[in-house]
């Protein structure tokens, strides 16, 4: 499997499999838009040059989001969606963002535990945020969260 960043003719492919993906697909002008616009983040996963998985969302700032995630129904469970996501946070990362959000349908339980095995927590969530009525889920991953330093205080051990 090969990852790598969107070019603007990988849209067609990608807006097609979309279409196999979800019930409300964003269309081809839609993510052409995104890809145009300032902050865009597009990571994909092809084999043999064969697009069977994407990930896209914005970087601006402090807080990135994901906007969208799917992988072709025929290479799903192999771990291509949590490659994405690592690599969606590489590239957040890389632009200066420190947290991650995205938002899912309540009824969406697998993706809903790819994010919670991704280290995404619940945050709120959005009443009929879907033009079908049903809710979504916020849910945030904190990104490269400081550690605390046990050495290297800069203050000198006490003699004995
Ligand atoms: C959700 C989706 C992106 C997952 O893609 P995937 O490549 O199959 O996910 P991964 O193989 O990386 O799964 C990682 C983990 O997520 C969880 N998971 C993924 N799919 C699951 C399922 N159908 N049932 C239960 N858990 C699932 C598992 O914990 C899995 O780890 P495991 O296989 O070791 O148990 C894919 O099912 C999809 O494209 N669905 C349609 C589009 C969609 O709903 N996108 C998300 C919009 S918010």
């Amino acid at each position: 499997m090969n990852y790598r960043s969107w070019t603007f003719k990988d849209i067609l492919k990608i807006s097609e499999l979309e279409k196999e993906c979800f019930s409300e697909p964003w269309t081809y002008r839609m993510f052409a838009d995104a890809f145009s616009s300032k902050g865009f983040v597009g990571v994909l996963a092809e084999d043999e040059g064969e697009i069977v998985g994407y990930a896209c969302g914005t970087a601006m700032f402090e807080t990135a989001e994901i906007d969208d995630v799917a992988v072709a129904e025929g290479y799903r469970r192999q771990g291509i969606a949590a490659a994405l996501l690592g690599a969606m946070e590489r590239e957040s990362l890389a632009l200066g963002a420190e947290t991650l959000l995205l938002e899912v349908r309540v009824s969406n339980s697998p993706a809903m535990r790819l994010y919670l095995k991704e280290g995404f927590s619940g945050l709120y969530a959005r009443p009929r945020y879907y033009p079908d009525g049903e809710d979504a889920l916020v849910m945030r991953k904190l990104l490269g969260a400081p550690q605390v330093s046990r050495v290297g205080t800069g203050r000198k051990k006490p003699e004995k």
